[in-house]
C-alpha cells in the first residue's frame, strides 16, 4: 500500500475518535491535511475547533469550519496530529512542516492527543529524522553553538519563518536516547522557542497505518 493511502487510512480512524459534542485541535502536516478532507463528515459533532498553523486554520475554514482561538475554547478533548518520528513510549518528533510551538501548546491543552502516522515514522530510537528546533532569529547562531557542542549538526532552515515570526534549526546526527532528557535540556537554552521533542507531552494513541490495516496503541 502506497504512504498516500496510509494517510488516508490514519485518518480515518482518528474520525471515528470525534464523538458528539467535542472540542477539537487539529495539527499540520500532509496526513492531517487528510484528517481535514473528512472532517466535514463529522462536523455535526464537533462543538469547537483549534488550529495549530495558519495553513491548517486555512484548509479548516475552506472545508466549512469556524476555527476558535484556545483562549476561546479552554482545554480541548482530543488533539490529532501528525509526527515526524515516533517510538512505542509515546515519544515524538515533531516539527518538519515548521509547526511545532502552536502543535505542542494544542497537545498540551488536551485531554487525548491522537497521533495519526504511517508505518514509515515508528522507530526505535528518535533522531534520525532531524530535530526541528525553532529559534528566536537573533539567537539562531548562539542556539547552533550549542547544538553542535550536543553533538548535533544544526542547519538553518533557509528562506523559512515559522506562524510565530521565528527561525528553525534542523538538528541532524542526534541520537534521542533519552526524549525527556533531552527536551528539557534543550528547553533551557537561552533563544530556544521549542524543542520538537514531544516527550513531556507525548500521544495518548498512536493510530498508525500498515499493509495490514490500522494499528491502535494507547498509553496507560
Ligand atoms: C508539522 O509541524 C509537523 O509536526 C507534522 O505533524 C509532521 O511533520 C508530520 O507531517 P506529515 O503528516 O506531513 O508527515
Amino acid at each position: 500500500m502506497n504512504q498516500g493511502l496510509k494517510k488516508q487510512q490514519a485518518a480515518d480512524a482518528a474520525i471515528e475518535l470525534i464523538e458528539p459534542g467535542m472540542s477539537l485541535g487539529v495539527g499540520t502536516g500532509s496526513t492531517v491535511n487528510c484528517f481535514i478532507d473528512k472532517l466535514p463528515r463529522v462536523a455535526d459533532r464537533i462543538a469547537a475547533v483549534a488550529a495549530s498553523s495558519h495553513e491548517t486554520r486555512r484548509r479548516l475554514e475552506a472545508a466549512g469550519f469556524t476555527v476558535s482561538e484556545l483562549s476561546e475554547t479552554g482545554d480541548l478533548d482530543l488533539y490529532v496530529d501528525g509526527a515526524d518520528e515516533a517510538n512505542k513510549h509515546f515519544h515524538l518528533v515533531k516539527g518538519g512542516g515548521g509547526a511545532l510551538t502552536r502543535e505542542k501548546v494544542l497537545a498540551a491543552a488536551s485531554r487525548r492527543f491522537a497521533c495519526i502516522i504511517d508505518d514509515s515514522k515508528w522507530v526505535a530510537t528518535l533522531g534520525k529524522f532531524p530535530l526541528p528546533v525553532e529559534v528566536v532569529p537573533m539567537a539562531q547562531s548562539y542556539v547552533a553553538r550549542q547544538m553542535v557542542r550536543a553533538r548535533g549538526q544544526p542547519i538553518l532552515r533557509k528562506g523559512f519563518v515559522t506562524d510565530n515570526g521565528n527561525a528553525i534549526l534542523d538538528v541532524h546526527n542526534l541520537a534521542i536516547t533519552h526524549p525527556l532528557d533531552l527536551e528539557t535540556r534543550f528547553n533551557q537554552i537561552a533563544g530556544v522557542v521549542t524543542v520538537g521533542i514531544f516527550a513531556h507531552r507525548p500521544a495518548d494513541i498512536i493510530l498508525m497505518a500498515t499493509d495490514a490495516g490500522i494499528k491502535r496503541f494507547d498509553r496507560r
